[in-house]
């Protein structure tokens, strides 16, 4: 063979071995898309002049009881004059999200009209209109329809009606259909929102709005994937890519970090699973922010979760890959800190492990002794969520946490109690839970607080062990509560259950069946918040 010829067969021979690796790598070699964001400018020209394929309007209801008497919430003349057929007839009645579609609107420059109902105008409040525009978002969609121009109501103040469609489009605009292999990549890319008043104030809450609801989404991204392609190495690895890309310090540690740091607790979980576990820090301390404060956001990670021993019945178990919904709250919520930046530090914390039944399992019965030295009867392995927490919540306050919050898909309990409808809140302090409470509300996000007491903790009390780790039939998400209390002590602490709320059972008009992305946006304007005072 020439030397020419001995070239190209190399190059031919190599391409083929290329080809070969390709082929054979196994799923969990590919780690998921990322999603593209939506574009987000502002536009103080008067909406009638605005070149668009699809200006969008809220249509609300000023009459009383049971009248109706639609008008269309913009400032904009022409906006409010070119559906008024539409109104008069009946064919929009501003009821709650529906929708009406209007071609070619006379003496607008806009291809389409979409007015959306937002319901009695005298009720309707920043949380509607997230849901409007999330509606007008899932609406444009299927039609293949890329961009849009939203006209903001003058019901509310221009900044929070802002924030409400910025962030309520951007929410809407997520799909969980990641693996279909007829994908059609259907977000939508432009939004355009058309207001009036103080331009840079406008453009900071846009950005601010932006942040959140992206971050809120990457939760989902990270909470959508399935246990094989998120295994607790995987979800370290996309902490890590995140922490990169937005500035934060990152660590991660293995199995043999979280045995030295005598976390008895976590690692009687992780033992049964032939996955290694991963303990993920993500250090938010930005130069002249206060030495305390120092908010700690520990979060559940169970990429999957069988029960281990005490295994889960096979109907259902598929949902179970959401499990980390808690730790990739967390995970989303730093993105936005570090994006946002306020002045004060924010530690993250990921107990990321599955729960495996195996012949290395732990088994009912097992003593366990936590990180901070309380021994754990394990009477039941499928209540192992307050386990890894239990050392998440200590070794938080080890690296200096002053308050803490810990999100977790925790019990089958709070479904129960709540629903889907709303997370269930603990708190140890009063303060700090109304100091949450004002950011859940301005997030617009719902959340309900239950009890913690000694009545829940006697029920955790163990005859061998200083706790054990259930608490038999009733009040199941108060008793695991009040465990977790044994660990945070006496550090002023929040608990986030999300186990009924962290996934959509059902499309709704303005969200995508699926990951919710829960408590993200709460905790990023919290974050906000703490660090102003
Ligand atoms: N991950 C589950 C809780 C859960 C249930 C999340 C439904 C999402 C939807 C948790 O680890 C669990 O299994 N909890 C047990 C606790 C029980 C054994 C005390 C439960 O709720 O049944
Ligand atoms: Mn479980
Ligand atoms: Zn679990």
């Amino acid at each position: 063979m020439d030397r020419i010829g001995f070239k190209s067969y190399c190059i031919a021979s190599l391409s083929i071995e290329i080809r070969r690796l390709r082929n054979s790598l196994p799923a969990f070699h590919t780690v998921s898309s990322r999603q593209k964001f939506m574009k987000t400018t502002l536009s103080l020209s008067p909406a009638a002049q605005i070149e668009t394929e699809c200006l969008v309007a809220v249509v609300l209801d000023r009459g009383e009881k049971d009248k109706t008497e639609p008008y269309v919430a913009a400032p904009d003349k022409p906006v409010q004059a070119a559906p008024a057929d539409l109104l008069s007839g009946g064919d929009i009645t501003g009821k709650s999200l529906e929708t009406a579609w209007l071609y070619q609107p006379s003496g607008l420059k806009a291809k389409r009209l979409l007015l959306v109902g937002g319901g009695k105008a005298k009720k309707f409040t920043a949380s509607d209109l997230r849901k409007v525009a999330g509606a007008a978002v899932r609406a444009l969609k299927p039609r293949g329809l890329r961009s849009l121009a939203f006209v903001l109501p003058d019901a509310m103040a221009p900044e929070e009606a802002l924030r409400a469609v910025v962030e309520g489009a951007i929410v809407g605009d997520f799909d969980a259909d990641t693996y279909k292999s007829d994908r059609k990549d259907q977000r939508v890319e432009s939004l355009t929102v058309v207001a009036s008043g103080d331009q840079a104030a406008l453009q900071r809450v846009l950005e601010e709005a932006r942040i959140a609801a992206e971050s809120q989404n990457f939760t989902r991204e990270l909470v959508n994937e399935p246990s094989n392609r998120m295994t607790p190495t995987i979800l370290a690895q996309r902490a890590q890519d995140m922490c990169k890309a937005t500035g934060l310090e990152c660590e991660v540690y293995g199995a043999d970090k979280i045995k030295e740091l005598k976390m008895g607790a976590f690692w009687g979980v992780a033992q049964g699973s032939d996955e290694p576990p991963a303990l993920i820090v993500m250090r938010y301390e930005p130069a002249g922010a206060p030495a305390t404060p120092v908010l700690g956001l520990v979060g559940k990670g169970i990429t999957f979760d069988t029960g281990g021993i005490s295994i889960k019945p096979a109907d259902g178990m598929e949902k179970m890959k959401y499990d980390m919904a808690g730790g990739a709250t967390m995970i989303g919520a730093m993105r936005a800190i570090a994006l946002l930046k306020p002045k004060i530090k924010v530690i993250g914390i990921v107990c990321a492990t599955e729960n495996m039944p195996s012949g290395k399992a732990q088994k009912p019965g097992d003593i366990q002794t936590a990180m901070s030295g309380k021994t754990i009867e394990i009477i039941n392995t499928d209540a192992e969520g307050r386990l890894v927490l239990a050392d998440g919540l200590v070794y938080a306050r080890q690296l200096g946490c002053t308050h803490l919050i810990d999100a977790a898909t925790l019990t089958g309990a709070v479904v129960v109690a709540l629903g889907y409808a709303n997370a269930g809140v603990f708190s140890s302090d009063d303060d700090f839970y109304n100091r949450f409470k004002a950011a859940i509300d301005k997030a617009g996000e719902k959340m309900w607080r239950l009890p913690l007491g000694d009545d829940y903790l006697e029920a955790m009390r163990s005859q061998i062990a200083d706790l054990q780790n259930t608490g038999g039939r009733w009040g199941g998400a108060c008793t695991a509560a009040a465990f977790l209390k044994e660990f945070a002590e006496d550090t002023p602490w929040i608990h986030l259950d999300i186990a009924g709320t962290a996934w959509m059972e059902d499309a709704k008009p303005w969200i995508a069946k699926g990951p919710s992305g829960i408590a993200v946006r709460s905790l990023v304007e919290f974050a906000r918040e703490f660090g102003n005072s």
